[in-house]
């Protein structure tokens, strides 16, 4: 019998996320594929010599969690997970996902911010000097862990450039060159074994980022031969098989904003009427079985 396993993160009930394993489940069952989903550390996994895992029996793992630990031990003991730990580990990292695609995409001019280990410290203005200089205002902050659009900032000046560094100097974050043409928009991409299998558009009326879920409306999009060798370059650099990459448009063309391995495809799949449950267990299935 065929057998996955969908593992979702042990805390979140978000409707999203929700769906996000009820559809997968669903489309495996039509290939045949029998799936269990289980919240992570629904099973034991633990280091004890080798590593043990009680997660047996299953051909591959879909893993929808961000937990790097599970997902690298479930990987040492054999298991196919897509996407795979590296590539996960890199993506929820923005500031990571910047210096890996270096030089192979387009991306905003970013800076990362620098280790602080004593929270109660002052931003390093001799470094902020620096940031000002070179990405000028207004300019982005980002938290490189950060997800809805929560953890993006816009400073316009000084004044709000050294609060936001204040506020965030034990959190890691980047800076980044605002894309002023992009304002309000952006392009979010779903890209399954380095193809482009749906896009839409984001505009927001009321924020500079885009989200959907800060009131962002998304509608269909056709990803043009530009949009498709930037997300083949991604998907073959950072080892995805599954991911959402956002564009920007910039004045000499697209420009990676982020790359989220663990993409939502429920509000895309309605904009869309693209099944994409559909498109990532065919993919699976043929990795998998052939
Ligand atoms: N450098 C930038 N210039 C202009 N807009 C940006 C820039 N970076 C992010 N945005 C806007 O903010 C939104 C959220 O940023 P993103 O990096 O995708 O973080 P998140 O992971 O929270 O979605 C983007 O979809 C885009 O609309
Ligand atoms: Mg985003």
């Amino acid at each position: 019998m065929k057998r996955a396993l969908v593992i979702t993160n042990a805390y979140s009930s978000l409707a999203s996320a929700v769906y996000q394993s009820a559809r997968l489940k669903e489309e495996f069952s039509k290939l045949g594929v029998q799936t269990d989903v289980l919240k992570n550390g629904g099973r034991p996994l633990a280091v004890n010599g080798g590593v043990e895992c009680g997660y047996g029996g299953y051909d591959f793992c879909v893993y929808l969690d961000k937990d790097k630990y599970a997902a690298r031990m479930l990987e040492s003991s054999g298991m196919r997970l897509f996407n795979r730990a590296a590539a996960i580990e890199v993506c929820d990292d923005k500031m990571l996902t910047h210096i890996a695609l270096a030089g192979a995409v387009a991306m905003p001019e970013t800076l990362p911010s620098t280790l602080c280990y004593t929270p109660d410290s002052v931003p390093d203005a001799a470094y902020l000097d620096g940031v000002e200089k070179r990405l000028g205002y207004p300019l982005v902050v980002k938290e490189s862990y950060g997800s809805l659009g929560r953890g993006v900032y816009r400073a316009d000046d000084r004044a709000s450039l050294d609060a936001l560094a204040g506020r965030l100097i034990g959190t890691p974050h980047l800076y980044q060159k605002f894309i002023s043409e992009s304002a309000g928009r952006d392009v979010r991409v779903i890209v399954i074994g380095g193809e482009c299998v749906a896009a839409m558009e984001r505009r927001s009326e009321c924020d500079f980022r885009s989200n959907i879920e800060l009131g962002g409306k998304g509608s269909p999009h056709t990803a043009d031969a530009e949009m498709r060798h930037i997300c083949g370059a991604i998907s073959e650099k950072l080892n995805l098989d599954y991911c959402g990459v956002d564009l920007l448009e910039g004045k000499d063309g697209y420009l990676v904003c982020e790359v989220n391995s663990n993409a939502f495809f429920g509000g895309i799949e309605k904009v869309t009427g693209v099944n994409v449950a559909r498109e990532y267990a065919r993919y699976a299935c043929g990795k998998i079985y052939g």
